[in-house]
């Protein structure tokens, strides 16, 4: 039965079966219906709710019916359409389920059917000469490159990918920087022209040669190469592709993963200035190519502060962020399209937080049931605490959970499941926030376990959380002991430090919102300045990191922190 025909009437027609607490799972037996009966939810718990007052199983019909808001009926009706809820939570299912860690594992129909479509997409994937996305890691900067490349194929758009092997040896030994941007133009355009002119099954021999016959004007080459050839044997995708090219000239070029093997020394950030160079005077020079290029956000920093050359490209940057309401709308996609059914972005964004969570409960309990503020909340609001808005640590998240679930035989993703893996989802996440900052501040491994709560502060319940005064103290502690230094030299004093956590996500600003927490991430616009802005909230260190910096007390965890407001 369809959602939409689900007649309002039939909630009278339901019997409330349990004497269970708010805010848990409860078992609902449904007369007349014609099939089995169902979990429901009752959403979001309200504060007595979470204090673990239940409703008593006399209590009137009305009065329940009266605290099922709409939402849950929603969520309700929803949930109760689905033939086989049950989910076999092996290895094939969880990698359908919640995806790959790196988009480019994944497969392409799939990512398309499920990628969620954010406010960066546009802001990419559009006729524009230069693109540089700017990201963290896991952000889902390959995702986007992967999803547009294959939709400009389906517009039958010449579009390619060049990856770091494709340019490995280009410029090796040049030492003068205006040689080199050189070395870099050449060597993209004959990149450019031989991928194109392969992509057909045409041969390249002498293609520099060639080239410069055109005077490095590679759409004319390539459009008059094209003309040239009779093309017998191609699919009729591919004739499109080369019709399209020959009357518009236009052609997309995705270059990615830049930052494989990047180790921030003088070498790696001269490399990418001069590609960043080259491909700006490509752009401009030659009418009818778009640059799409993904940095990581410390690559760009240590590019953009360490060569004035870069300023150039800033108006071509876009900051890759994500909201949590909208990371939670792309994993709700995602478990969608797993059940087979396929929401648009639109409305998937547009639907209240707790309807948006309910599509979870195909695969996971609505409750998750922690310690001290975390008892009794709805699942969604756990997982959007723990990640640092990014797609991939919702992915790791959730497979890691999963696959606990599947080794426990349970059928759906629940508290102990969660519980189980935090401590390895948290320790991941410290080890890469060590390996991708590192060089920016080789030192930054002792800076990260340095804030590790004192005896003092965990008998206090005070660690984690600082004003703005106790966060630097705390800082000044670290720093007897360790001379830090950025990968340029600078000495770090106490607030370079702090900006640089806030910066990593390593801190969040917060601010108490009753039983709720609002967290302010870091602007990642502002990511070239080292300023330290005290805005009037406290510090906190990123839940994610918790378990791994005090893996001898792993109870009291949950204790010292709340859950993020929606
Ligand atoms: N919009 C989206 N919709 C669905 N899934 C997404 C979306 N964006 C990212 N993901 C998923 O998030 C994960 C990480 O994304 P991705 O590999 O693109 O990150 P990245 O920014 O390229 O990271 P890295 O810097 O490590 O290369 C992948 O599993 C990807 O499929
Ligand atoms: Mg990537």
């Amino acid at each position: 039965m369809g959602l939409d025909a689900v007649p309002l009437a039939m909630v009278a027609s339901r019997t409330y079966g349990g004497g269970g607490k708010a805010g848990e799972t409860l078992q609902v037996g449904v007369i007349n219906l014609g099939y089995s009966p169902v979990r429901m939810s009752f959403g979001e718990p309200r504060e007595q709710e979470r204090r673990g007052e239940s409703l008593s199983s006399g209590t009137a019909l009305s009065t329940i019916y009266a605290k099922i808001n709409i939402i849950n009926l929603f969520n309700y009706f929803y949930n109760s359409t689905l033939k086989d809820r049950k989910v076999e939570f092996n290895e094939e299912n969880i990698a359908q389920l919640f995806g790959h860690e790196a988009a480019e594992d994944e497969d392409i129909e799939r990512l398309k059917a499920y990628y969620l479509k954010g406010r960066v997409y546009d802001q990419v994937s559009n006729n524009l000469p230069l693109r540089i996305l700017v990201g963290h890691k896991g952000i889902g900067k390959s995702a986007l490159f992967h999803v547009s490349m294959a939709e400009e194929k389906q517009k039958n758009h010449l579009s390619l990918l060049i990856k770091p092997d494709d340019i490995a040896e280009i410029g090796e030994n040049e030492t003068n920087f205006l040689k080199l941007i050189r070395e870099w133009k050449n060597g993209i355009s004959e990149i450019i022209s031989k991928k194109s002119l392969t992509s057909f099954g045409l041969l390249h021999d002498g293609l520099r040669a060639k080239l410069n016959e055109y005077g490095g004007q590679l759409i004319d080459f390539l459009q008059s190469t094209f003309k040239s050839e009779e093309f017998i044997d191609l699919s009729a995708t591919k004739k499109a592709i080369i019709n399209d090219f020959l009357s518009s000239g236009k052609i997309y070029v995705y270059i990615d993963d830049l930052d494989r093997g990047w180790e921030g020394k003088p070498k790696d950030i001269r490399k990418i200035s001069a590609l960043l160079n080259a491909i700006r005077d490509i752009a401009s020079e030659c009418k009818g190519i778009s640059f799409r290029i993904s940095l990581r956000s410390d690559v760009y920093y240590l590019v953009r502060t360490s060569d004035e050359s870069t300023d150039k490209i800033e108006g071509s940057v876009v900051w890759f962020s994500w909201t949590n309401h909208e990371i939670l709308a792309l994993l709700v996609k995602r478990i969608d399209h797993y059940f087979g059914e396929d929401n648009t972005t639109e409305k998937l964004i547009g639907l209240p937080q707790p309807v948006l969570a309910g599509h979870l409960d195909k695969v996971m309990d609505t409750v998750f049931n922690g310690r001290g503020k975390w008892k009794k909340i709805p699942t969604y609001r756990m997982l959007m605490s723990l990640i640092r808005r990014r797609p991939r640590d919702l992915v790791k998240l959730c497979t890691l959970a999963a696959k606990n679930a599947g080794a426990e035989g349970h059928k759906s993703i629940g508290t102990s499941d969660f519980n189980s893996i935090f401590e390895e989802y948290s320790q991941g996440r410290l080890q890469d926030t060590i390996n991708e900052y590192r060089s920016e501040l080789p030192e930054i491994e002792k800076l990260l376990f340095g804030m590790k709560p004192s005896r003092r502060e965990k008998t206090t319940k005070s660690g984690y959380i600082y004003t703005t005064d106790e966060l630097l103290k705390k800082i000044d502690n670290i720093r007897q002991n360790v001379a830090f230094r950025f990968q340029d030299g600078r000495t770090a004093n106490n607030k370079d430090l702090a900006a640089f956590l806030y910066k990593i996500n390593f801190l969040t600003a917060r601010k108490e919102k009753g039983d709720f927490v609002e967290r302010k991430y870091f602007e990642e616009n502002r990511y070239l300045s080292h300023k330290f802005v005290d805005f009037g909230f406290d510090w906190e260190i990123h839940p994610a990191y918790r378990w791994a910096l005090q893996p001898d007390d792993l109870g009291d965890i949950f204790q010292s922190m709340a859950p993020s407001a929606p």
